[in-house]
Formats: structure tokens, C-alpha cells, sequence
């Protein structure tokens, strides 16, 4: 849509909601005196957006695989890392955030930043209408389960929904990752490049103390 254009949409959408607001008097000013369907500016104004929200610790291709496969559903995927996780993380908190700016962010519109406290709070502040999470095995779904429905308790305007990563990638987790790195073993077909040289990097730096 060209920029002039895209004015006078945004003119004839404030409009609208200043002379009553609904998405019907966006649709009937927009028939009226634009030449775009109501979907057409959907489209344009409002934003599917999901929150990823994890540990990352660090980020895996099953991850990636995730976020792509999130950002066919969604017009923006923001990846969230938690800052409060109680899990003793190897990589700091502006480790992991880096680290997923140099390969997730790759993705169109998927956006990095951190969180805390509680993640429906979260995703409300950012407008999100779901929760994006992986579920690669039986054994992720009675934890996911309770956290979708505990989620949905505490927020019903979010939707959690699972997305399974390629089969390859189903028996993959950051936590058997770090624990092959640490024993010298070769992670490269599980991580970015980025990733594999921060861990090799990490080990190494662990291994000289
Ligand atoms: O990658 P992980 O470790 O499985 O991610 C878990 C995470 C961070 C998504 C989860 O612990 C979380 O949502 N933490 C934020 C605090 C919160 O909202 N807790 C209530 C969950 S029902």
C-alpha cells in the first residue's frame, strides 16, 4: 500500500471509531469511500500477534522451527525470554537475548525481548492473543496442559496453542543439548552456528577454571 494511501485509510479508520467505533462503521467508511474490502484492512490494522515465551537457554533449531512455523499463523511472533525462570540458567539473560537476535530475529517480524513476572500479564500489555508452545512428546503434554489451563484461568483472552516442531527435532531440548556439549559430544546439527560456537565456548571457558 503506498504511503499516501495508507494515510487516508488511517484517516477514514479514526474516523470511524471517533463517530462510533466499530469494525462495521470501519467497514461501511471504507466501502464508502476507499477502494479496500473490510479483510483488506484487517489486514492492514489489526495485528495477529502471538508471544513465544521460554527459557531459551540456549535457543535450538527446534525453537527456530517453532517460531517459523508460528509466524505462518501470526502477523508478529514476539519471542519472550523469562527473566524470573527458577531454572539455573547457563547462559545469562542477555546471552540468550543475543543469541536469538542473531538467528531468530532473522524471521520476518519476530521480535526478541525478555519478560517477567507473570506471561498472560505479559501478553495482554502486548496485545497477543495467544501463547505459542512446542509440545514434542507425550511427556511435554501433562506440564504444558496445566500451564495452558492455569494460563487460560488467569486470562481467558489468551489462547495457548501447541505447535509440533519437524519430527527431527522432536527428541531435541536445550537441557540434553548443554548436557552433550558438556561432555565433549558434537551439537552442531541442533544448533545454529551462532549457538554451537557460544556453547563450544562456554565448555571451554568452564574446562580452564
Ligand atoms: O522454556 P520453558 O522453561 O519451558 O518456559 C517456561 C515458561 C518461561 C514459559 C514458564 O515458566 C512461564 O510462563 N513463566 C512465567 C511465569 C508464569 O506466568 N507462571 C505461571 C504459569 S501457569
Amino acid at each position: 500500500m503506498a504511503r499516501g494511501l495508507q494515510t487516508r485509510a488511517r484517516h477514514v479508520a479514526r474516523r470511524a471509531t471517533t463517530t462510533g467505533g466499530s469494525h462495521l462503521n470501519v467497514e461501511r467508511c471504507a466501502l464508502n469511500s476507499l477502494p479496500w474490502t473490510l479483510s483488506e484492512l484487517n489486514v492492514f490494522f489489526i495485528m495477529r500477534r502471538a508471544i513465544y515465551p521460554g527459557s531459551f537457554d540456549p535457543v535450538t533449531n527446534g525453537h527456530l522451527d517453532v517460531i517459523e512455523r508460528a509466524r505462518k499463523l501470526f502477523d508478529e511472533v514476539i519471542v519472550a525470554v523469562a527473566h524470573n525462570d527458577e531454572k539455573q540458567a547457563l547462559f545469562s539473560l542477555q546471552e540468550r537475548l543475543d543469541l536469538l537476535q542473531e538467528t531468530a530475529a532473522k524471521i520476518d517480524n519476530v521480535r526478541i525481548t525478555q519478560f517477567d513476572g507473570l506471561l498472560v500479564e505479559f501478553a495482554a500489555a502486548q496485545k497477543a492473543t495467544a501463547v505459542i508452545r512446542g509440545l514434542r512428546a507425550v511427556s511435554d503434554f501433562e506440564f504444558e496442559f496445566q500451564m495452558a489451563l492455569m494460563n487460560r484461568k488467569l486470562e481467558a483472552s489468551v489462547e495457548t496453542i501447541f505447535l509440533m516442531p519437524k519430527e527431527e527435532f522432536t527428541y531435541l531440548s536445550s537441557r540434553l543439548v548443554k548436557e552433550i556439549a558438556r561432555l565433549g559430544g558434537d551439537v552442531s546439527s541442533f544448533l545454529p552456528p551462532a549457538v554451537a560456537k557460544a556453547l563450544g565456548k562456554k565448555f571451554a571457558a568452564s574446562k580452564k577454571k
